[in-house]
This record gives structure tokens, C-alpha cells and sequence, in this order.
């Protein structure tokens, strides 16, 4: 069964980009349906447009409140028949009833292993607290911000040369694996969100892919 995806995104699409790639394998189990942005000169709107996805732009600023913005969402959400929702550098805070009305259905990329460096500037705050691993985690979204239930997560190594640009471009590669194969698990039913917590439905190996897929990076730069 294919679920209808929509993707939420608020500047270039990287992730988005991912997805929408992804999503053209004949056994992905989801379409992405929609690409909707809160700024309607995101530069995502312009990719997904040019390989043939419906985009919608809302923009927030002409709303009195968050959850009049996030009520127009969920009509456009509604009127796309999408199933589930990922974020990919979406740049708004949900209400607690858009997060609610949408849980377990919604998820988010963050780019630190979660629970370490919610919130924005994760790279610098990780070299400078000098951590010797950092990455990139796929998470269900809850109402407090980066905190929900973890689906995947990928390890970057950090390097002794490394600069916030440069971890950054590393981590972004491990993003575009990562959230490919997370939002697969949801589809497909491998994992979903129970009393607060993933559950898998089958196994799967922790020196494999899924687990870190910077292995491969790690095991050269040693
Ligand atoms: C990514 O680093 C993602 O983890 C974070 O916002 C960034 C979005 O980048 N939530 P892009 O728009 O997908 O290129």
C-alpha cells in the first residue's frame, strides 16, 4: 500500500529532495502527494515543482495566530488525502492540536543524535562542547520541540580539522540516507508510535544501515 506523504519544508529542500528521490523506487511504500511550504519564496517549492510534485505555499505571516495558520494546514493536508507528514527544515513551531491531531502520523529531521542539541545551531554547539561523535536523528514529532519518540539515527564521526561547515556537510549527507529509510519503517508499518514509544515490528541489525550509515565514512577516516 502506498501512503500519501506530504512534505513540509521552509527553505532549500535538501531533505525534501531526498525523499521525493526515494520515493521513486517501484517498492517505496509512499508518493509524496504534496511539498508545502510556509514561505512562499522557498527555494524547495521551485525543485519539487520541477520534477512534477504538487507544491502549496501558506504562508504564515497572513494569519493573527499559530493555530489559525496551523488549521489552514491541516485543511490543505486534509484536501490532499495525505497520510503522513514530514518535516524537512520546516521553520514553524505546531500547536499542541496540530501535533496532537497529527500524532504518530508526523515526523521530524533534526540534525544531532537527539536527545543531545535540541533546538538550532547543533554543529557548533557539538564542536564546542568537543563530542567525538554527532549526526542526525528521525524522530515522530511531539509538542515539546525535538523531544518525540526516536525512529533512526545516523553517527557521524567528528574530526580534530572540523568546522561547523564542514561537520555540517558531513552530517547533511547521512540526513539524505537516513530519512529516505526512516520514513520507509513508518509506512511500511516497521515502526510506529505506541503509548509514547517506537515500536518495531521486526528486528534489524545495528551494525546495518539503518543504525549508522556513516560506517562506512567512519571506517576511512580512521
Ligand atoms: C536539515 O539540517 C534538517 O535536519 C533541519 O533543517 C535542515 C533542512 O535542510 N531540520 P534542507 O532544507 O533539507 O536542505
Amino acid at each position: 500500500m502506498t501512503r500519501r506523504v506530504a512534505i513540509l519544508i521552509s527553505g532549500r529542500g535538501s531533505n525534501m529532495a531526498s525523499l521525493i528521490e526515494a520515493a521513486q523506487a517501484a517498492d517505496f511504500p509512499a508518493e509524496i502527494a504534496l511539498v508545502l511550504s510556509n514561505r512562499p519564496d522557498a527555494e524547495g517549492l521551485e525543485r519539487a515543482k520541477a520534477v512534477g510534485i504538487a507544491t502549496l505555499a501558506i504562508d504564515h505571516k497572513a494569519f493573527p495566530d499559530r493555530e489559525s495558520f496551523d488549521r489552514a494546514l491541516d485543511a490543505a493536508l486534509g484536501g490532499h488525502d495525505i497520510a503522513f507528514i514530514c518535516l524537512a527544515g520546516f521553520m514553524r513551531v505546531l500547536s499542541d492540536w496540530f501535533v496532537q491531531r497529527w500524532a504518530g502520523r508526523l515526523v521530524n529531521i533534526h540534525p544531532s543524535l537527539l536527545p543531545l542539541y535540541r533546538g538550532t545551531r547543533t554543529h557548533r554547539r557539538a564542536l564546542a562542547d568537543g563530542v567525538l561523535v554527532h549526526g542526525c536523528t528521525v524522530h515522530f514529532v511531539v509538542p515539546e520541540l525535538d523531544a518525540g519518540p526516536i525512529i533512526a539515527q545516523a553517527v557521524v564521526p567528528v574530526v580534530p580539522a572540523d568546522t561547523e561547515e564542514s561537520l555540517a556537510t558531513r552530517v547533511i549527507v547521512q540526513e539524505h540516507r537516513l530519512y529516505p529509510q526512516a520514513l520507509r519503517m513508518i509506512c511500511d508499518g516497521t515502526a510506529r508510535l505506541e503509548n509514547g514509544r517506537v515500536v518495531f515490528s521486526r528486528g534489524w541489525d545495528a551494525s546495518g544501515t539503518l543504525y549508522s550509515p556513516a560506517d562506512a565514512e567512519r571506517n576511512e577516516l580512521q
